[in-house]
């Protein structure tokens, strides 16, 4: 392994060059003016795995955006390692909140700036670079390895299943990692076991066939915007509970041993708070906040519209009022389930003159790894190698839903191995990635694969 890891410090500052080459392909999944950057992301990463002796590598298409496949099988009688990642990124806006731009990756503080950079191209290229620095020093690695890496992670995976069900065989291992995840915090090497599921909607409310002059019909129709804003403001009680009927019914309680564990963390509640940037701490009665962002299920409203939105006044009332909402879920919640609950309540609170209409986004379900599976003290003794520090179990409050959709049709545990910080922008204006964990996140995944390749196939 001392080659490995010799080869890993050689070439820390090409692999960082070739990063920013890929950052710079703006793949923005959600945006359909984005559909040939896709495309040209997904080519350029199959075109660098090509150059490190894969014994297969594709371009798996979908009815959406493409995945890439690559295979090595140069490990007879080792076992199989699937690692999953996403190339797709999530779009820029607000543009001008960025320091320098999205697309043109800089570096500075020890961090590379833009947008994809953690979530997840560097964490796709970390895996990429540490099966390079065994193809160069050892001709091969020390296990077979298998990387999938699809283009519709940022909206909700679509066309995962499909592509997964058709490519069954293809995919069979016998472990999973994922490394789209964050640390605890800088230098603490953090395996999560816990995902939340998500469940999301749009909601449009409508009342008069056009919008009307308010002076005319004010004080005679329903107003869209008033109902919405009402409907919305009752779908949490003063507690911070969610208010809609079963919406807890299958909720997981947190065992006291899971609480304690949880507990234990060197979790700096002001300091997180700071990093927010909001005035106070809100959520749940009767939970820690780290409870409530990792195993509490939520209702958040991401976003409302209707109405007149230029600048000066108009008086009307609007014709309709729409929002996106959407739902983290918990073990064992399920999206479909959650989504019916949520879209008859919506239709419950809605007065007489509005009508409601709801349409389903996409949804992922929840993960908790089986943490007493020997594949953990695997990943730890990884861990161990190449941050020198103990590892700490956490969870994430964000959703990836390839995780247990694999979970389930395999039964195989999936190691949730991510590099990102908590306060790294994802998905916001200045997405960073720490230099230092992208470095040690090679090795972490190098180590990785020479622990598995010592213990026996699942
Ligand atoms: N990398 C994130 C998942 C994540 C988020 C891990 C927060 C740890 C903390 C992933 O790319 C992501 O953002 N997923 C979406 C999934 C959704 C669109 C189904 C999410 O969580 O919003
Ligand atoms: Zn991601």
């Amino acid at each position: 392994m001392d080659d490995v890891s010799r080869y890993i410090d050689q070439h820390r500052a090409r692999f960082v060059d070739e990063l920013a080459t890929w950052v710079k392909i703006p793949a923005i999944s959600s945006d359909p003016s984005h559909v040939k950057d896709m495309a040209a992301n997904a080519e350029h990463l199959k075109n660098h795995l090509a150059a490190l002796g894969p014994d297969q590598v594709e371009v798996w298409p979908t009815k959406g955006h493409p995945a890439v496949f690559a295979e090595w099988n140069h490990a007879p009688g080792k076992p199989t390692l699937l690692v999953y990642g996403h190339h797709d990124v999530q779009p820029v806006d607000p543009l001008p909140e960025w320091i320098s731009p999205p697309f043109e990756p800089a570096i500075r503080e020890g961090r590379m700036w833009g947008r994809g950079v953690v979530d997840d191209k560097g964490q796709v290229m970390i895996h990429a670079n540490a099966i390079e620095a065994f193809v160069k020093t050892q001709k091969k690695l020390p296990i077979n390895l298998k990387l999938i890496v699809e283009g519709e992670e940022e909206i909700g995976s679509e066309n995962l299943d499909e592509l997964m069900r058709a490519n069954a065989s293809r995919l069979a291992a016998d472990f999973v990692c994922v490394s789209d995840t964050a640390m605890f915090g800088r230098g603490i090497p953090s395996l999560c076991v816990g995902l939340r599921g998500l469940m999301y909607l749009e909601v449009t409310v409508s009342g008069p066939k056009g919008d009307l002059h308010s002076g005319s019909f004010g004080g005679g129709v329903a107003n869209p915007v008033n109902v919405l804003a009402k409907m919305i403001a009752k779908l949490h009680d003063d507690d911070g509970k969610v208010t809609v009927p079963g919406f807890y019914d299958k909720v997981a309680i947190l065992t006291a041993a899971e609480r304690k564990e949880i507990a234990s963390l060197p979790f700096d509640e002001k300091e997180w708070l700071a990093s927010t940037g909001s005035p106070a701490i809100s959520g749940e009665k009767g939970f820690s906040t780290l409870e409530r962002v990792w195993a509490r299920p939520t209702l958040d409203c991401n976003g409302i519209w209707g109405g007149f939105q230029g600048e000066g006044a108009k008086t009307i009332i609007p014709a309709r009022a729409s929002a996106k909402i959407s739902c983290r879920l918990v073990p064992h919640q399920e999206p479909e389930e959650i989504q019916q609950l949520v879209a008859s309540y919506l239709k419950k609170l809605a007065p007489p003159g509005v009508t409601v209409r709801v349409e389903y986004m996409h949804g992922g379900r929840p993960y908790l790894a089986p943490t007493d599976h020997p594949v953990f003290e695997v990943a730890k003794r990884a861990f161990t190698r190449a941050f020198g520090k103990p590892t700490v179990f956490i969870r994430e409050g964000g959703s990836i839903p390839f995780v247990r959709t694999i979970a389930d049709a395999t039964g195989k545990p999936c190691l949730l191995m991510g590099f990102g910080q908590p306060d790294e922008n994802a998905h916001a204006p200045n997405e960073w990635l720490d230099l230092e964990n992208f470095h040690l996140g090679i090795k972490s995944a190098a180590f990785l694969y020479d622990e598995l390749s010592r213990i026996g196939k699942s």
